[in-house]
């Protein structure tokens, strides 16, 4: 048995409670059903998300001291400006308060109606806001990316060919930017290769369309294309990080991924397109220098981006990932393969057979792992997805549950007891039936819908 090895000792600890199945029971009525709606004192092993979440470093917190408050011209900013400089190789920089408040500004400035945004897929947040502007999505993934079961090494590549035919159909007069997610989210956490992106950046460069790269999990996708690109073998983080944003006009993330913070960023080295987006942020965020973060949140995200360079700290949540579908794999449960960032993904929709898809499969299986486990996973499905006009659900193209591995927070013994309630779980799958909703938000109702037992 492969086991990985935390790099790190642990020097700070926030205690956690394993409580009785009853009370998990109670709990998740009360929460309709629905993971994000839990308190977390009633939570055992909280993998809901790594948006957030991750260990903070003593470096970290350490910055966190000397941050400068101020409304304008925060040193704070400043040192976060030469960090993101240095990572990204992108000079211009817009502060904003998350990922999504990034996909704002720049599906303002970019969409309009009748636009469509080729990309390897979509994220909730992302889908949500292109839309809002009149934006159509079209994912242009490979045939290879849907499979649960592969061992393609970049399930994250968009498929060329696809994206050659979607610019000739809609004309590229309407299409604003192509758009590339590292470290695909709702596929898995898969990551494309530098080969694909380089492929993607000829077509774009034909037609003379900007590339924008969602980076919330660039070290991740740059870790997967030094264990699993050959030309990069060799390459450091830092030098292959590079070598993806100097493909990208723009480059955007919410560091409560990327450095375990708050806040987020736009970064680019066109003035043009940065003048264009830069008047949004003191409208929507606050003053240019801090764009809604606090100074030590911004005095963290820095030393946190430097730390993402380093590989002892950025292959340890991919090697609890491995290690953990591997050993689900080994035991019949279905698990997408190759494993991939953020999370172990287990397919809801094999797991629990016997629940329609209309039922909602994947968050049926939330419910019940928490009732059995007190872990929180989170559901990436169909109730992640959105219901049309004429009323019906669109049904997610895979029906997941999502175990987040924030970055050096859980251990191997918590993860070996995931691995094992998961297992009575697959062995008593049975147990568990579909569910419906019973409140419905209209925008991302994932977050805040409740649900109850069909
Ligand atoms: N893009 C990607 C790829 C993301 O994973 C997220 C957030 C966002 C954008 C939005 O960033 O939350 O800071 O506004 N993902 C979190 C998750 C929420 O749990 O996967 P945000």
């Amino acid at each position: 048995e492969q086991v990985p090895v935390e790099l790190h000792k642990v020097r700070i600890v926030q205690k956690l409670n394993l409580k009785p199945i009853d009370d998990r029971l109670k709990a998740i009525e009360k929460g309709g059903y629905n993971t994000f709606l839990l308190n977390t004192e009633d939570v055992f092993l909280d993998m809901l998300t790594d948006s957030g979440t991750n260990a903070m470093s003593d470096n970290q917190l350490a910055s966190m001291h000397q941050a400068d408050d101020a409304y304008a011209g925060s040193q704070s900013f400043y040192r976060m400006e030469k960090a993101l400089q240095d990572v990204f190789g992108k000079e211009l920089i817009l502060p904003v308060h998350q990922g999504r408040a990034a996909e704002n500004i720049i599906s303002q400035t970019f969409i309009r109606p009748g636009h469509v945004i080729p990309m390897n897929y979509h994220f909730t947040t992302t889908k949500a806001h292109m839309e809002i502007n009149g934006g159509k999505i079209y994912e242009i993934y490979t045939d290879e990316a849907l499979k649960i079961k592969s061992s393609h090494p970049f399930k994250g590549n968009i498929d060329i060919d696809k994206l050659k035919k979607l610019i000739t159909k809609y004309g590229v007069e309407n299409v604003p930017f192509i758009r590339l997610e590292a470290s695909t989210n709702l596929i898995g956490g898969q990551p494309f290769s530098i080969e694909n992106m380089r492929e993607v950046r000829k077509v774009a460069d034909e037609h003379g369309i900007m590339m924008v790269l969602d980076a919330s999990l660039i070290g991740e996708n740059a870790w997967f294309i030094k264990q699993r690109e050959k030309e990069f073998a060799n390459s450091s983080i830092r030098d292959i990080l590079r070598t993806m944003c100097d493909l990208c006009e723009i480059i955007y993330f919410s560091s409560r991924k990327v450095s375990s913070t708050r806040g987020g960023g736009i970064c680019t080295n066109d003035k043009k397109l940065f003048m264009k987006m830069r008047d949004l942020v003191p409208l929507y965020e606050g003053f240019l220098t801090y764009g809604g973060m606090s100074v030590r949140e911004i005095e963290a995200m820095a030393v946190g981006l430097m730390e993402t360079t380093d590989d002892t700290v950025i292959s340890q949540s991919p090697g609890f990932i491995e290690y953990a579908v591997n050993e689900l794999d080994k035991l019949g449960i279905p698990v997408i393969t190759p494993a991939g960032a953020l999370g172990a993904h287990v397919d809801a929709m094999q797991f629990l057979d016997h629940v329609p898809q209309k039922e909602y499969p994947a968050g049926a299986l939330a419910a019940a792992l928490f009732i059995v486990s007190g872990c929180r996973g989170m559901e990436r499905g169909t109730i992640s997805s959105v219901r049309l006009d004429n009323g019906e659900d669109l049904l997610a193209d895979m029906e997941l549950l999502r175990l987040a591995f924030p970055r050096r927070v859980f251990t191997l013994s918590q993860t070996k007891f995931l691995i094992d309630r998961l297992n009575w779980l697959y062995q008593n799958r049975e147990l568990i039936g579909g569910l419906e909703f019973v409140e419905e938000p209209k925008v991302l109702r994932f977050f805040m819908g409740r649900l109850a037992a069909t």
